[in-house]
């Protein structure tokens, strides 16, 4: 049941995360910091059933940056195996409740079982329909700039489009989201307040919002208050307000 304070009509319609925190949690509590993330893998398996139920049609959640390989190895290891654990273990309740599950990133660079997990979910879930679920892994923006740049160069390269044909659509179409709308409202935890090389094309008009619980604590009721936050927001997109609602 979606909270009566908030306007089923004006719900987004794709929610980013920034799970950030983990490593906090746990520390505060005396654990190793891999109890924040298996803790945190929780809270988004919660986050994805709340957005199904309040009628969010996608999630994307940044889960591994390129720069998240600066890390203990230990800690690395044990999120690329929590990954492939975690798809092992839920792909088939996310499949039989219509979830269907992509991941954005250079994926190449993962180990080769967690590759394989990952082609699987995403084939085996295609078609599904209830929410799309978005996981970027060894995902950034810089990078997914430059790739794309790289690839039109290369249709410049080859003679099949002229400079003049690069626009906006065409860069989009060769970013990972391509054919996603972008995120209408972005969530960091943990009261930071950067995007940390996330989505920057695609978040040029998203609505942001930050709070200083840590990513395992993140439920229902602060995802409530992020709702009520961003409903009460006037979108302009650059635009006056008495033309945008005329
Ligand atoms: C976010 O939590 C999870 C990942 C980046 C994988 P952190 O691990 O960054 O937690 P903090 O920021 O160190 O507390
Ligand atoms: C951003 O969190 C990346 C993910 C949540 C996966 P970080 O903890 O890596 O970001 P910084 O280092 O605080 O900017
Ligand atoms: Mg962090």
């Amino acid at each position: 049941m979606i909270p009566l304070d908030l306007n089923p009509e004006k719900m987004p319609q794709h929610v980013a995360v920034i799970m950030d925190g983990n490593g906090r949690w746990a520390t505060s509590r005396g654990l190793p910091r891999i109890a924040g993330h298996r803790q945190g893998a929780s809270t988004l398996k919660q986050l994805l059933r709340c957005c199904k139920d309040w009628g969010i049609k996608a999630l994307t959640a940044y889960a591994f940056s390129t720069e998240n390989w600066q890390r203990p190895i230990e800690e690395v290891d044990f999120l690329m195996l929590l990954f492939e654990r975690l798809l092992r273990h839920e792909l088939e309740q996310m499949h039989r409740e219509g979830v269907r599950i992509s991941f954005i990133g250079d994926l190449s660079a993962l180990p080769a079982s967690l590759q394989a997990e990952i082609e699987r979910s995403m084939t085996e879930t295609l078609h599904n329909q209830a929410i799309h679920f978005t996981v970027a892994v060894n995902y950034g923006s810089r990078n997914e700039i430059t790739r794309a740049c790289r690839q039109i160069a290369q249709l410049v390269e080859q003679g099949k489009i002229s400079a003049e044909a690069i626009n906006d659509s065409l860069i989009e179409q060769n970013l990972y989201t391509a054919d996603t709308p972008a995120p209408d409202l972005l969530i960091r935890t943990s009261g930071e307040m950067r995007l940390s090389n996330f989505l920057l094309w695609q978040m040029a008009y998203t609505e942001m919002y930050f709070t200083d619980i840590l990513w395992p604590d993140f439920d229902r009721e602060v995802f409530h208050q992020a709702l009520l936050s961003y409903q009460k927001r006037d979108r302009r997109f650059g635009q006056v307000k008495a033309l945008l609602s005329a």
